[in-house]
């Protein structure tokens, strides 16, 4: 006989409030427990720690596939990546990209790449000076989004071109309300990156390189779906990296006792990148579709419901981290769900990790000493489905 009971209500969640910053309510729904079903959004959001992982634990009953996010998704990106697939769909799309984003194959292949391209936006940074800086304008996102060109291995584009695909495809997977302005950019993407890919695949059917989009094509998967993923990865693999390299400074900039222990021992930079990401999760929320009546964390749920996994909230689970809210990066080590958890584990962690915490950071803090935040320009978050620093002025010296 099932105990479950019916979920709690959140009805007095404001999606503003949400966008600004949504830590003051992700309190208040672990207050009210591990899943809340919540009106405004239609959905059942997911933010107790445990619960998150469970989902990602069954995705026969908590589905990728989900209503409506699946077709704008495929809208957008010319097909259903892997990223909206189950099982052995999902399987066989994801496990070619895994060899070039481990992290052997990324020292190997990528870290010199890394390594030039943070000298290059390093020196852009520079240029503007520490009066006129902005770490996420100068640095973060062309860092990120060059680095991804090249891990992709799309040998012409560039990275303003990269980071304005990234933004569109992102912009209509989120266009549930159709406006065609913003397909009309998407399409328009869509069309960019497959001339680029019309050029590139031939070249790569006949020689074989390191990149994903390589991996993807020798894979034995249909064009179309290497495209597909190609384009999954472009929307998914330029902001979360800029965001989280923006975090760690303005966090280490607030914690000047934990700058002082990384600077003085870079073996410390790993936990700073995981703690930031733990702290600031820069997807907060992803979503799941339930494919039949279940039980999760004691709570009744529907079939076909639509679930919300906030794992920016699960990240700051009391139940699981001591004082959740603090920045610590000597906190009792443990995993977070920063880059989601089970089978749709980001793709990317490796690349990530290695590219803010052995390359990029490093050479910011060893190359401007002082690098901090700028408290005369004003600082901007957005978000929460995605949350990040809109703005990060940066000074340095004395
Ligand atoms: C700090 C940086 C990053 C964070 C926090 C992050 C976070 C995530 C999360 C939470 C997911 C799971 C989403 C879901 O299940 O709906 C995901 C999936 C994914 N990520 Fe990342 N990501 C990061 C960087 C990257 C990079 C650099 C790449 C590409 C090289 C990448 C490629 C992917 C791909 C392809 C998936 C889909 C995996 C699948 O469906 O099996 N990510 N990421």
């Amino acid at each position: 006989m099932s105990t479950a009971v019916p979920p709690p209500v959140a009805d007095d969640i404001d999606v503003a409030t949400l966008l600004d910053d949504p830590y003051a309510t992700y309190a208040r729904l672990h207050e009210l427990g591990p899943v809340a079903w919540v009106p405004v959004l239609n959905r059942y959001l997911v933010t107790g720690f445990d619960a998150c992982r469970a989902v990602e634990a069954d995705e026969a009953t908590f589905s990728a596939d989900v209503r409506g996010g699946s077709a704008t998704m495929a809208r957008a990106l010319g097909g259903r990546p892997m990223l909206r697939k189950d099982g052995a769909a999902h399987a066989e799309e994801r496990t070619p990209i895994n060899t070039p984003l481990r992290p052997k194959a990324i020292r190997a292949t990528w870290l010199a790449r890394f390594e030039r391209n943070a000298r290059t936006y390093l020196e852009t940074l520079r240029a503007r000076g520490p009066d006129d800086a902005d770490l996420n304008r100068d640095f973060a996102g062309p860092l990120a989004a060059q680095n991804l060109v090249d891990m992709l291995g799309l040998p012409d584009a560039t990275a303003e071109e990269l980071a304005r695909w990234s933004l569109a495809f992102i912009a209509g997977i989120g266009n549930l309300q159709d406006d065609p302005g913003i397909w009309a950019r998407s399409d328009a993407a869509q069309q960019e990156v497959d001339a680029h890919l019309d050029a590139l695949l031939p070249v790569l059917r006949r020689r074989p390189d390191a990149s994903v989009t390589s991996a993807l094509l020798h894979a034995g998967l249909d064009e179309a779906t290497v495209r597909t993923n190609v384009k999954l990865t472009i929307s998914g693999g330029m902001n979360e990296p800029q965001h989280t390299i923006t975090a760690i400074v303005w966090a280490l900039t607030d914690h000047p006792e934990q700058r002082e222990r990384v600077l003085s021992d870079p073996s410390w930079w790993p936990r700073v990148v995981d703690e930031t990401i733990r702290w600031q999760a820069p997807i907060g929320m992803y979503p799941r579709r339930t494919t039949r009546d279940c039980v999760l964390a004691g709570i009744a749920l529907p079939a076909e419901a639509s679930l919300g996994v906030v794992v920016g909230a699960a990240n700051r689970d009391p139940a699981v981290f001591d004082r959740p809210d603090e920045f610590d990066i000597a906190r009792t080590k443990r995993a977070h769900l920063g880059f989601g958890s089970g089978v749709h584990v980001c793709a990317g962690h490796w690349a990530a990790r290695i590219a803010i915490g052995e390359v990029a950071l490093p050479m910011l803090y060893d190359a401007l000493p002082g690098l901090r935040t700028d408290p005369r320009r004003e600082t901007t978050w957005f978000g929460w489905v995605f949350r990040g620093m809109t703005a990060l002025p940066v000074t340095w010296g004395g």
